[in-house]
């Protein structure tokens, strides 16, 4: 079957198509043929082997999200049957609680392969059913950013109506937060770099919005638009070059999901107003089955729509991550198979 994988070295110049068996489906496993796959920005790390020692040794197949239709049902699985379209939990052994260690060992597209093979073999626990009304694009990109920007904004977040959320950006966390946000009943302040991306949030349900590169301060702005007490929830994708913003946006016991680290890894904020005004850090590594079966109810019984910009073919992956990097989409990037 085709695959797309770093095959003999780390670097971007070895992300290439490759050949390998067609797997086949062993007791308490199913077989999914794939029908699309979705972009996130650690997909672009992958290759340099941005994750370190963690990372699996090569061959990878690459890409954490994806969705396929089960062609083989193993010996011993009672949940799914041939035909159900079905997506690969992120983290393969993470099904449903607070994170661990374990939990968090294996994701896929980077200690295990990812989802850019014709054909995945994946144990049934490793599963969840998506909402009938997405289109497959749709579909396959719930596993990453859907389950973190759900995690951060109700799960951890337990964002209520009335509440107030900034979102950074318009990437794939950024929008269904955003989304997720509004269905809640929340009230919704979207930064970005540009007008044109802000109009289309305010069409997604954005209430305020903000470009953060002709209003560098903009924290205090968002604070004002938050009726002076500041916002309840900021889901941080800078980190380092963001912070120090987010804090200012934050209302005194309001919290901060610390998810993304576009703008910088090191800590460079001041840290007294953490102090001062109670603010709750709260990291978040994507999340569990749980969290996406939950997740997947709402979408379905809300009939929302993940917001896809633009679905590329299996051999243009290359061109799909240059699109990634060069930040011009606004929500997921997608890869018909
Ligand atoms: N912790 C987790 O579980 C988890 C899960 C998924 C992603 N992430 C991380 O979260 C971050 C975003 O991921 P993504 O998949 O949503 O990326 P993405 O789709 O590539 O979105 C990136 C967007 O972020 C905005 N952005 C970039 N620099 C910014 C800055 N300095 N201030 C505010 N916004 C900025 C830009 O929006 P505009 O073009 O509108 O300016 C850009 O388009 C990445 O660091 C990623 O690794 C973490």
């Amino acid at each position: 079957m085709r695959v797309f994988q770093v095959d003999t070295a780390w670097s971007d110049d070895n992300l290439r198509i490759g050949e390998r068996p067609e797997p086949t489906a062993g007791p308490g496993e199913v077989r999914l043929k794939m029908l699309a796959s979705a972009l996130n920005y650690r997909d672009l790390l992958v290759p340099r082997r941005g994750y370190g020692s963690r990372m699996k040794t090569l061959p990878l197949i690459v890409l954490s999200d994806g969705v396929g239709r089960i062609d083989q049902v193993g010996r011993g699985v009672d949940a799914y049957r041939i035909g159900d379209r079905v997506c690969p939990l992120f983290f393969s052994s993470w099904p449903a609680g607070d994170p661990s260690a374990d939990h968090l060992s294996h994701s896929l597209g980077c200690e295990i392969d990812g989802t850019m093979a014709e054909y995945m073999v994946v144990p049934a626990s490793m599963l969840a059913s998506v909402p009938a009304h997405l289109e497959d694009a749709e579909a396959a990109t719930l596993p990453t950013a859907a389950v973190t920007a759900w995690r951060a904004i109700v799960t951890e977040g337990r964002v209520k109506p009335g509440d107030t959320v900034l979102v950074q950006g318009t990437g794939g966390v950024a929008l269904f937060a955003l989304q997720f946000a509004k269905m809640l009943g929340a009230t919704v302040i979207c930064t970005s770099s540009s007008d044109e991306k802000l109009k289309r949030a305010r069409a997604l349900g954005a209430d305020d919005t903000i470009n953060y590169l002709s209003t560098p301060e903009w924290g205090r702005v968002a604070r004002d638009m938050a009726g002076g007490v500041g916002v309840d929830h900021v889901v941080e994708v800078g980190g380092q070059g963001t912070l120090p913003q987010s804090l200012r946006a934050v209302r005194p016991g309001g919290t901060i999901s610390m998810i993304g680290v576009l703008a910088g890894s090191v800590m460079d904020a001041p840290l007294g107003l953490v102090v001062t005004r109670h603010v709750r850090l709260q990291g978040i590594t994507v999340g569990s089955g749980e969290d996406f079966v939950a997740m997947a109810r709402a979408i379905a019984r809300s009939g929302m729509r993940p917001v896809v910009d633009r679905v590329f073919e299996f051999a243009q992956l290359p061109e799909a991550m240059h699109h990634l990097a060069s930040g011009r989409h606004f929500g997921k990037i997608c890869i018909r198979h």
